[in-house]
């Protein structure tokens, strides 16, 4: 008992995840739907060799400090790992694992489930039946935009872009694409997409969908000058991180039909409260947070996650680390 190592897991992940995690090792698991309070976290962490985390939880210097030099191993329940201060974790020689690849095809269906319920005011009718509001089929009732033949902007053309493009490409729509490089034919031929800079996509796509990660350069990427960019007709997409996006911004776009329409899977601050003025819009459509949030998917990513975790604790190479510089450095 005492030789096996001590994790903490910051919140109850399905059991894919959860049962080789306590099979091998002293876990104490958070039980609740919220994460753990700040205090509770670190306490908790202190003297553990392994810490699983979601993207709600900071890993930062203090997180490191709590947890103290026998740490092993920060196993993040995400692809995304913008929670994390990633350089510390390496100074400190801390792998930190995340989950990629299992989530793409997720992400990229509620991306598109977005873009075309946004289009075509999906939410907003289903308010409207809900309302008592449907009197009689109506020439103008609802207008929306047309996906198929539509041009789509793809802004971070990693995996979940490129996913998204193949659904895309299944509705005939013209793909265009940004990201830091131009992508090599073998990525850009099979999907007919193509590289244009960012200020022609705004101004050519119908809809722009943003799968960057988060970093100081692409924090309110979406801002007012750029949202002015999109055509008056345009729809944006957002299913990568809230900060991505200047709300207040998107918020004066929407009102004053600078765009016709958002939606949205992640905001700034998460949760969004009911009070935020966008969800006095039926223009913005919000869902928390779950573009990953099918069954198999999370199933998945906690049997990764698990992984990660039990290899970092063991001293072994984590099968997906962020940072394997920790490795190269001896
Ligand atoms: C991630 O993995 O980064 C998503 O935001 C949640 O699945």
């Amino acid at each position: 008992m005492g030789d096996r190592p001590r994790v903490f897991v910051a919140r109850r992940i399905p059991d894919d995840g959860l049962q080789p995690v306590s099979q091998a090792c002293e876990a104490e698991i958070w039980p609740d739907e919220l994460p753990p309070p700040r205090d509770v976290l670190l306490r908790s962490i202190a003297g553990c060799d392994g810490v699983l985390t979601l993207l709600t939880d900071r890993v930062d210097a203090e997180f490191f400090d709590a947890a103290g030099p026998q740490l092993k191993v920060v196993s993040n329940y995400a692809v995304g790992f913008d929670n994390i201060d990633i350089p510390e974790a390496t100074r400190r020689k801390v792998p930190v694992g995340n989950t990629p690849g299992v989530l793409t095809d997720t992400t990229a269906d509620l991306a598109f489930a977005l873009l075309m319920a946004a289009g075509r005011r999906v939410a907003e009718g289903d308010r409207y039946v809900r309302q008592g509001r449907w009197k009689t089929w109506g020439p103008m009732l609802l207008l929306g935009h047309d996906v198929h033949g539509s041009t789509l902007g793809i802004v971070g053309f990693g995996r979940i872009g490129q996913a998204l493009a193949r659904r895309a490409s299944g509705f005939g729509m013209q793909i265009l694409y940004h990201d830091v490089n131009r992508l090599p034919p073998e990525v850009e031929e099979p999907l007919s997409a193509t590289f244009v800079p960012l200020d022609e996509l705004l101004a050519r796509s119908d809809f722009v969908s943003l799968h960057v990660n988060l970093t100081p350069d692409t924090e309110h990427l979406m801002n007012a000058e750029r949202l002015r960019q999109m055509k008056p007709t345009g729809v944006l997409v957002n299913t990568s991180r809230g900060p991505v996006v200047d709300h207040d911004a998107l918020f004066e776009a929407l009102r004053d039909g600078v765009i016709f329409a958002a939606g949205l899977d992640v905001t700034e601050p998460e949760p969004l409260p009911p009070s935020h003025p966008l969800l006095t819009l039926d223009s913005c459509l919000v869902v928390p947070h779950i573009a990953s949030a099918s069954r198999a998917t999370r199933g998945k990513m906690a049997e990764m996650a698990a992984a990660n975790l039990l290899a970092g604790v063991r001293g072994e190479r984590l099968p997906t680390p962020v940072n394997p510089e920790v490795y190269e450095r001896g």
